[in-house]
């Protein structure tokens, strides 16, 4: 999968993809990412990209100009399967749509900064809008980083057999049961006897309880959508 990702600030989503998992999918080749930086395609030689808005307020708006620039270069080299822009009043991310994103070829995300991008390139080049939260950031980097981790974990060949995303929270609409690991005693706190009787079905069993009574008490709306 490629991932092109358009920002005024660049350097701000490069360490994240330089550790760990987004490192180790990128060095297998099995993910690309490009970082580009939008000022490249900016108005005038002072590297303007922004402008105050129409009908007054307080804050600038990122200029359509640069970006159908960046967007219309870009697009002409490839075809992106989505054009997504990173912003506080989109779809709030989840699961199903990470798992959804994983299965594309190539990706195209937007950073805006500011009070955020001219409208009409959220109509006219836009094709999906994703949010992480209800609230809101300095700038759509840190969802964009976050959305290329939820994405990229999901690669074909990223994760092995025990880092595996199968069973993550989430992917069966149901949060992930409790774990544990040594000691088995922590200052007088056992680890369950059921994890130490060697018995794989049963462990499965409780794992599964323990899921669902997890989802119960902490986000019983998940059960409503499975
Ligand atoms: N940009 C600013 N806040 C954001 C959020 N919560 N999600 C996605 N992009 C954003």
């Amino acid at each position: 999968m490629r991932i092109d990702i358009l920002s005024v600030l660049p350097e701000l989503l490069k360490s994240p993809l330089e550790h760990s998992i987004m490192k180790r999918a990128q060095d297998k080749g099995l993910l690309e990412v490009h970082l580009h930086h939008l000022r490249k395609w900016a108005v005038n030689e002072y590297g303007q990209i922004d402008d105050y808005q129409y009908g007054g307020g307080a804050g600038m708006v990122m200029m359509p100009e640069p970006l159908a620039k960046a967007i219309e270069e870009l697009c002409a080299e490839r075809k992106y399967d989505e054009i997504i822009y990173l912003t506080p009043d989109g779809e709030n991310l989840n699961q199903r749509i990470a798992n959804t994103l994983s299965l594309k070829e190539n990706l195209l995300m937007i950073c805006g900064h500011y009070k955020g991008i001219d409208e009409r390139i959220r109509e006219q080049y836009v094709t999906k809008e994703i949010s992480i939260g209800d609230y809101v950031l300095s700038g759509g980097e840190l969802a964009a980083a976050v959305l290329v981790d939820a994405i990229g974990r999901l690669l074909p060949g990223v994760l092995n057999d025990e880092t595996s995303a199968l069973f993550d929270s989430f992917q069966d609409n149901l949060l992930a049961p409790p774990v544990y690991t040594r000691p088995e005693d922590f200052r007088g706190s056992k680890v369950p006897d059921v994890l130490m009787s060697g018995d794989h079905r049963k462990i499965e069993e409780w794992r599964h309880e323990q899921s669902v009574q997890r989802t119960r008490d902490r986000r019983p709306g998940l059960l409503d959508e499975s």
